[in-house]
């Protein structure tokens, strides 16, 4: 499937980082329907049937391979206009059992992954503006139990969202931050294998305004609206959460 040449995002070229299953492949699709190019940058191959021009399996967490996908993207698929910061990962353990190796490994994913691809991707927007947004966590608004490092790996990239929305304005770069709630993805499917992680869920939803877990594709919403919004909206955190949390 090709991306649309209508639509709001029309001509633009977009990465997605982790964009292979779960949000991000809902990101994916929802950004070439809106008329972008989209290009993957995943530790996983590209799916059969994704709506890309481009992909590079690479970890964020390595500078270098991160460097040479985005390089090879610019210039090879067009400057890029719109990067979302989607890959995450995480594994629920109260934080008395982690260890320090799997302190390292989500900080390295979750929030050096972040700074990885925005330092490399602001040198090519600077003349010509551009769009990131960030995918963070209510965990990083609000903390959760039994993911304390992942929370703060979160909470970190709000305020870097925060402080590199403030030194990105006059490159017109706008920079925000989507909060999803528990969605159903294969990342929570896995935790639920755990029954306790299944019984807390159930406990979230019951105390969810809107009784029900988030799909990739609201948060894809989201993702969507930062992206093509007219151009004056940066350094925001939406939280997509079915009204679970609710900013002051
Ligand atoms: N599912 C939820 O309930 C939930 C809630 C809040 C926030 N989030 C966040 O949303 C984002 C997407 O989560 P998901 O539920 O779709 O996860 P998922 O596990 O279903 O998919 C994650 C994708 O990221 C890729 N990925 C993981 N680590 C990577 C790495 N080091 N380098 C490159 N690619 C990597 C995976 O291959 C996969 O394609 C993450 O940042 C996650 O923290 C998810």
């Amino acid at each position: 499937m090709a991306a649309s040449t209508a639509g709001p995002l029309a001509g633009k070229v977009a990465v997605v980082t982790g964009g292979v299953k779960g949000i991000g492949a809902a990101i994916v699709a929802r950004l070439a329907a809106d008329g972008a190019r989209v290009a993957i940058l995943d530790r996983d191959p590209a799916a059969p049937g994704q709506p890309i021009v481009a992909s590079a399996q690479a970890d964020v967490g390595d500078y270098a391979a991160v460097s040479a996908a985005l390089t090879r993207f610019n210039d090879e698929v067009g400057p890029i206009d719109i990067l979302v910061n989607n890959a995450g990962w995480d594994r629920v353990q109260p934080f008395l059992a982690n260890e320090p190796p799997l302190w390292d490994t989500l900080v390295r994913i979750n929030l050096i992954g972040v700074f990885n691809t925005i330092h490399i991707v602001l040198p090519m927007m600077k003349g010509r503006g551009g769009r990131i947004i960030n995918i963070a966590s209510d965990a990083g608004r609000v903390g959760s139990s039994g993911e304390a490092v992942y929370s703060a790996c979160k909470g970190g990239t709000i305020a870097f969202t925060k402080a590199m929305a403030r030194e990105a304005a006059r490159e017109r770069v706008l920079i925000n931050c989507v909060c999803p709630g528990p969605t159903d993805t294969p990342l929570l499917t896995g935790m639920r294998e755990e029954e306790s992680v299944d019984r807390l869920m159930d406990a979230i939803v019951k105390s969810t305004p809107l009784r029900k877990l988030a799909t990739p594709e609201d948060i894809a919403a989201a993702v969507a609206y930062f992206a093509g919004e007219p151009g004056h909206v940066t350094g925001q955190i939406l939280s997509v959460s079915g009204g679970l949390t609710m900013a002051g």
